[in-house]
């Protein structure tokens, strides 16, 4: 070893012994006759002490040190003493009286410092990745990361899980992103597509007998790129043989309150809360509310229909609702100015044509358009948003389609602006029931909600027949501080009710045999009922660390338009390779 102990390692027990440190240069001082230099390795940081008196050879070489040079100082770990102690660091009662300095390497002037005072921008992090990764807050998340995933495996191994590897490369997945394809040398002209998750493999292992499997697996996506995804992330994937939904449910449920307890050293209470996706839609307008702070949308359409405010009687006529948010003590808190240009831009990104609102005092409402209502209208409305003096009530009147996101947003912005949670908590919930199938507008077709994959809710098979619209899929997934950190379902497992959605769908029996045709032969060898649940890994660091930045919990992660910054992919291949492939590239100007 190159090294006795870590930067982060020594206390006063060590008074005395000689010790030999590496790390690399964090800061640097020169007092004449003493250089100091903070030496760092990613467990802390310890002051080493080069006096001239010591070696003279030395203490010339230390005060050519700079910033992100690696040394090896060997010398003695001395007292600071009362004055001089360091109550900030961990190693703070101590420094090391250096005899020896080796310069293993000398570094080019860095970018940025990792523990300088400001964050440099996220781009120049990104390409710099091995500096970035030296800052203390990351390093932090790395661990995190790793702690996660051990607690994790160690749970399912526990449970009797069993880890398989699945392909990399494979055939497209269904789960609706765009493939990334890998064109193959050996069959010319075909491709391998690389997963989407392991969905086809983990049911197929059901059919195999491997009833309880998990994989920390990588999935890839050719999707638009957000804060919380990225082409390439990881699923903590899993599937179990003879369940029914509770029984994943309950798995996951242990899962959580483990990692609460181990990584926040919380309790909290199980069965974690279920709700149904017509309920969170109808009270929080979307299918991954953020539970940390209450808010419920609230609809006034019978209230309101009858007024003579033209804006809200007209939506109610054609069939829309008008449904808002009262949000407390915040009468007072936005001005005109904001209410009319930031929240009415808010909500016109999702095509709300306006946002009306009120204050309550009084016990009745007071804006410009409280005129248009009487009295009475006006106290049913304060009521029904069991609202009260110094609250500030806000509608938009719309088809739920448009007011649904559009308040769902507005109440994410509000509870972030007011601060009306903490946001290291953790508060996560089931979303069940969802419906089967969505219709598509664009395609006029109907698609599949999650994948073509999920069993039917046993009381809705007759809504094949009539409205289809109405089939709830025994489908789940688990929201966490407003992300959808979890997706599953039951799957089907017989034949017939596999080709009714597939028929729904207008998946053709030739599309289905050459998507998924294996899976479906699989199916016909003795399928046992089965289902699972994919968690995303990286949203659940994210979440854990506090971020809401996905790269800030990923080793090498890629930029928004899917770059690595660092190593530059995508790049150029040699011409001979494109050759290999027999590929050529035809790209639009
Ligand atoms: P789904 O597509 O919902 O389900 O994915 C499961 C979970 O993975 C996470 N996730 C992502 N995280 C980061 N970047 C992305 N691009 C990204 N896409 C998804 C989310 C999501 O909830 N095979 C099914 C699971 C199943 O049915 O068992 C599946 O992949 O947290
Ligand atoms: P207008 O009659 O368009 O001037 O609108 C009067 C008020 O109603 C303004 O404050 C608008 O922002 C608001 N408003 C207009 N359309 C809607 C809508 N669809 N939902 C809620 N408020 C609206």
């Amino acid at each position: 070893m190159l090294r006795s102990h870590t930067c982060g390692q020594l206390r006063s027990d060590q008074i005395g012994q000689t010790v030999t440190l590496g790390g690399w240069v964090d800061k640097y001082r020169d007092h004449g006759g003493v250089v100091f230099i903070d030496l760092r390795d990613r467990y802390g940081i310890t002051q080493v002490a080069f006096r001239m008196e010591e070696s003279s050879d030395t203490q010339q070489l230390a005060a050519s040190l700079r910033h992100e040079d690696v040394v090896q100082v060997t010398g003695e770990v001395v007292s600071r003493g009362p004055e001089n102690k360091n109550p900030k660091l961990p190693t703070g009662e101590i420094e090391v009286r250096a005899s020896q300095l080796k310069v293993l390497n000398k570094s080019k002037t860095p970018p940025f410092e990792p523990r300088g005072e400001t964050v440099p921008n996220e781009e120049l992090r990104l390409q710099y990745r091995y500096i970035d990764l030296r800052r203390p807050a990351l390093q932090e998340k790395m661990v995190l990361r790793h702690r996660l995933t051990k607690i994790v495996r160690d749970y399912f191994d526990a449970l009797g899980f069993l880890d398989v590897e699945t392909p990399i490369l494979g055939r497209s997945t269904p789960e609706g992103a765009r493939d990334y394809l890998v064109p193959s040398r050996v069959h010319e002209g075909a491709f391998y597509a690389l997963p989407q998750s392991p969905q086809l493999f983990k049911q197929i292992l059901m059919v195999a007998g491997y009833d309880r499997y998990m994989q920390i697996a990588r999935c890839f996506r050719d999707e638009d790129l957000r804060a919380d995804r990225q082409p390439e992330f990881t699923q903590i994937d899993l599937e179990m043989a003879f369940v029914e939904q509770d029984d994943v449910l309950g798995v996951i449920d242990g899962l959580i309150a483990k990692l609460v307890k181990e990584l926040q050293g919380k309790d909290i209470s199980l069965p974690l809360p279920r709700y149904t996706h017509a309920e969170v839609m109808e009270d929080y307008g979307t299918d991954k509310p953020d539970l940390r702070f209450e808010m419920k949308i609230k609809d006034i359409t019978d209230l309101v229909k009858e007024s003579s405010f033209g804006v809200f009687k007209s939506t109610a006529d054609a069939g829309g609702r008008i449904r808002g948010l009262c949000v407390k003590g915040a009468a007072d808190k936005y001005s005109r100015r904001i209410l009319d240009n930031d929240f009415k831009g808010i909500v016109g990104e999702y095509g709300a044509k306006g946002l009306a609102y009120f204050k309550v005092a009084d016990g009745k409402l007071e804006s410009s358009i409280a005129k248009f209502f009487d009295e009475e209208q006006q106290k049913a409305i304060v009521q029904r948003m069991e609202g009260e003096d110094g609250d500030l009530l806000l509608y938009v009147a719309d088809r739920d389609k448009v007011s649904s996101p559009a308040l769902a947003a507005l109440r994410n912005f509000l509870g972030k602006d007011l601060e009306l949670y903490d946001p290291r908590e953790i508060k996560t919930a089931w979303v069940l029931e969802f419906p089967l199938v969505t219709w598509n507008e664009e395609d006029n077709r109907w698609d599949a909600e999650h994948h073509p994959f999920c069993a039917v809710h046993p009381d809705d098979v007759d809504y094949f027949e009539t409205d289809p619209s109405k089939i709830r899929a025994l489908s789940y997934d688990l929201v966490c501080n407003g992300y959808e950190a979890a997706s599953g379902s039951i799957r089907i497992h017989d034949p017939a009710t596999q080709q009714k959605v597939f028929d729904l769908l207008k998946i053709t029996a030739e599309e289905a045999e050459s998507r998924f045709g294996f899976l479906l032969q699989a199916l016909r060898y003795g399928a046992p009922p089965h289902g699972g649940i994919a968690l995303g890994l990286d949203r659940w660091v994210m979440l854990f660390a506090g971020s809401d930045n996905i790269r800030d919990v990923i080793a090498f992660p890629k930029t928004q338009k899917a770059s690595d910054l660092m190593n530059g992919a995508p790049s150029d291949v040699d011409p001979k390779q494109l050759r290999d492939l027999h590929i050529k590239l035809d790209i639009p100007q």
